[in-house]
């Protein structure tokens, strides 16, 4: 994809969303999906496995996120999105980059799925499209993920869009008021695109073939 970001890092690439997948739509946060949103992340799952998402989450919070991505994203540094299913137009949960720094040309991806449309490869998904954008019209160069030990979930789907394990950082976070290790997972530009899996009917029963 051409690098249409690559002059100078200090102006903020304009975007245009909705980012589309097969089955997905990547769109800027709107206050009219905040009902669902606070269905969607007041699950136990979330919090655990989540750094910034606050629990309980209330419609005040929702609101609060819609107001701050969009002065976020008017400084270049964090790009958010609700994923809506494209059929209908549910709302299957949200996804950024973050800590964007178009000067190194590095970003760090997020993202969950709410448990209602977990396992159905939305989040592979949705990966993808993220890294389209940040390889695409961000210009960036490298894009990084940290997962917390045992989300083996997350982590699979980030082996699946073709990031590779770098390494285990000791306690760089704090987490429900302790300090806890991070597992960091980086993707190059260079590096070599996933290739699509399709499960054969040999895979075993109940898998049926999906690509993404
Ligand atoms: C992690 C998360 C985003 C995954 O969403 P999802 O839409 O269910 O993910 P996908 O369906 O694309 O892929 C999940 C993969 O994990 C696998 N998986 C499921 N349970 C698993 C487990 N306990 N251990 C290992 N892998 C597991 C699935 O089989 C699937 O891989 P496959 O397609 O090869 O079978 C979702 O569980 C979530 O939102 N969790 C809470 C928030 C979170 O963890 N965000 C990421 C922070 S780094």
């Amino acid at each position: 994809m051409a690098r249409k970001a690559n002059g100078d890092p200090r102006r903020v690439p304009t975007l245009h969303p909705p980012f589309r997948t097969r089955r997905l739509e990547l769109r800027w946060p709107s206050a009219r999906l905040n009902e669902q949103v606070v269905r969607l992340l007041n699950d136990p799952v979330v919090t655990r496995w989540t750094l910034r998402i606050p629990s309980p989450y209330t419609a005040r919070d929702a609101a609060e996120f819609v107001r701050r991505a969009r002065a976020h994203r008017r400084s270049g540094r964090i790009l958010s999105f609700q994923i809506v299913r494209r059929r209908d137009g549910a709302l299957l949960g949200g996804a950024g980059i973050h800590g964007i720094d178009r000067s190194n040309g590095i970003g760090e991806i997020g993202y969950l799925i709410g448990r209602p449309y977990r396992g159905r490869g939305y989040a592979t998904e949705a990966v993808g499209a993220l890294v389209r954008v940040a390889f695409g019209p961000l210009g960036l160069h490298r894009v990084e993920a940290r997962v917390f030990p045992g989300n083996s979930r997350s982590e699979r789907v980030l082996r699946k869009q073709g990031f590779r394990r770098e390494g285990r950082l000791r306690e760089p976070v704090r987490k429900g008021g302790r300090s806890v290790d991070v597992i960091v997972y980086g993707r190059l530009r260079s590096d070599r695109a996933p290739v699509r899996r399709r499960r054969s009917a040999s895979a075993g029963p109940g898998s049926a073939a999906r690509t993404r």
